[in-house]
């Protein structure tokens, strides 16, 4: 067998999974130590080129990054078989959600970008994933591992008959996305949810095919009390469905397709990207993205990387908390060599800078209340290395921003979707961002008929 042409290493510890790990998931270290423990798929052909082809599913489009699709190919899995095992696979979601994967629109908002008073030079790009399955980027991230699981199956590597169940904690966009790509696979799943969570959404991911699990904070327990039971469930054998890199590594590279398709479409735009502002929860999206650009600028698709930017609510910034401790760490102006030893300090001590939230956040974004930032140290990396920085935002801007995307764009993006364009008014009146800039937001979430935490 030739070695796939990737490998999955943890980015705190250095471990490198086998090949042929069925499982290359979560770092078997985690857990042990202090360190910040997450899989991570490192390409490791220096020749490689970025894909160029057409097809409309990202990840038939962009397949020759992802592991999955080595490691078929070190099995002797020939490409047509890989294709057709992803369009197979991509019927079944549309069979459950009414379509399957297709690269989402990216495009110059006049209207924002007029409202913001850009120039005509600069101006906001929206990414609208509100049309993606089941209504948010979240399915990016899993059906990304629902292949690499039917890839181990196609290379008997992975017994069909003996499948193990999927297990996520979350009762939002990453519930129901994990519901109808866990279903498309026919796999069992199981959903943690917080005891008050919506009862539209969880009869919709019973719907699903979904076991539903009301999770109640017991007292005097510390962290979100679904995510405590999802890693009792993941201790006792279940398998990480979820969005979160620290628990499922090959998540971040399902949901780099999304920064991938950017890194296309800002080929057709001279002169590039200056500003890049996204919302953090979990930090996955972030994460993604910046893996994905990052990736991209070293395969010679992107001349240069944007200044990616975070949004946090007031409510809840733990990952602002993270960046302002590592910052103590470096000189104002922290070159690439001072921001890896100050990420690799952090990372080996992880409890000094990433801790659960204090207080229970309440905000109209509730998409991005996690108490965790639980891929912040590729996010702050990502922040430093970029010259972005952290934003925490209001609830009245958060409000203003929702109302002045759908207003402006049509898009019918939720206030946790349109939280990256509060990040962006905010830089925009603090003046951190000038009109000539160009700079864009994700619209990453649907408004939902009933929302809920
Ligand atoms: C619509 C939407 N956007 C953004 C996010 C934030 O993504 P992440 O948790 O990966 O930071 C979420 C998370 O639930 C979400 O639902």
């Amino acid at each position: 067998m030739t070695p796939p042409a990737s490998t999955i290493r943890c980015a705190g510890c250095g471990y490198a999974a086998d090949p042929d790990e069925v499982y290359p998931f979560r770092c078997p270290r985690a857990g042990t130590d202090d360190t910040d423990h997450v899989l991570t798929r490192v390409l490791r052909r220096p020749g490689a080129s970025f894909p160029r082809g057409g097809e409309p599913n990202p990840f038939l489009r962009y397949r020759d990054l992802m592991h999955s699709c080595h490691v078929a190919a070190a099995h002797g899995i020939p490409d047509a078989r890989y294709r057709g095992l992803v369009a197979s696979l991509d019927a079944a979601v549309a069979a459950v959600d009414g379509h399957g994967f297709a690269v989402t629109p990216f495009a110059r908002s006049r209207e924002l970008s007029d409202s913001l008073g850009f120039s005509a030079h600069g101006g906001v790009w929206v990414k609208d994933e509100t049309g993606n399955v089941s209504g948010s980027h979240k399915g990016r991230h899993l059906m990304g591992v629902l292949i690499h699981l039917a890839v181990m199956e196609e290379a008997g590597l992975l017994d069909p008959a003996g499948r193990r169940g999927l297990a996520i904690a979350s009762c939002g966009n990453a519930a129901l996305a994990a519901a109808v790509v866990a279903r498309a696979g026919g796999w069992r799943l199981t959903v943690f949810v917080p005891a008050d969570a919506d009862p539209a959404i969880a009869s919709r991911l019973g719907g699903l095919g979904a076991e539903v699990v009301a999770c109640p904070r017991e007292p005097g327990e510390r962290g979100d009390p679904a995510y405590l039971r999802l890693r009792e469930k993941l201790a006792g054998g279940a398998l990480p469905f979820t969005t979160q890199g620290n628990e499922n590594g090959l998540a971040i590279e399902g949901g780099e397709t999304l920064g991938y398709e950017l890194v296309t479409d800002l080929a057709r735009l001279p002169g590039g990207l200056d500003h890049l502002v996204v919302q953090v929860g979990g930090g996955a999206l972030a994460s993604s993205c910046i893996q994905a650009l990052r990736e991209a600028a070293g395969l010679g698709a992107l001349d240069r990387l944007p200044r990616v930017h975070t949004v946090q609510t007031a409510g809840a910034h733990p990952l602002e908390r993270a960046y302002r401790r590592v910052r103590t760490l470096l000189p104002p102006e922290p070159g690439p060599v001072a921001v890896r030893r100050a990420m690799a300090h952090a990372a080996a001590h992880r409890s000094e800078f990433m801790q659960p939230w204090p207080e229970t956040p309440r905000s109209v974004a509730t998409g991005i209340l996690d108490d965790e930032t639980y891929d912040w140290r590729a996010v702050v990396e990502g922040m430093l290395m970029t010259g972005g920085r952290p934003l925490v935002v209001s609830e009245d801007l958060l409000a203003e921003a929702s109302q002045l995307a759908v207003s402006a764009t049509g898009i019918r993006a939720d206030p946790t979707g349109t939280s990256g364009l509060a990040g962006l008014l905010e830089l925009r009146r603090s003046g951190a961002i000038a009109g000539t800039d160009r700079a864009a937001v994700l619209f990453t979430g649907i408004r939902r008929q009933a929302a809920g935490h």
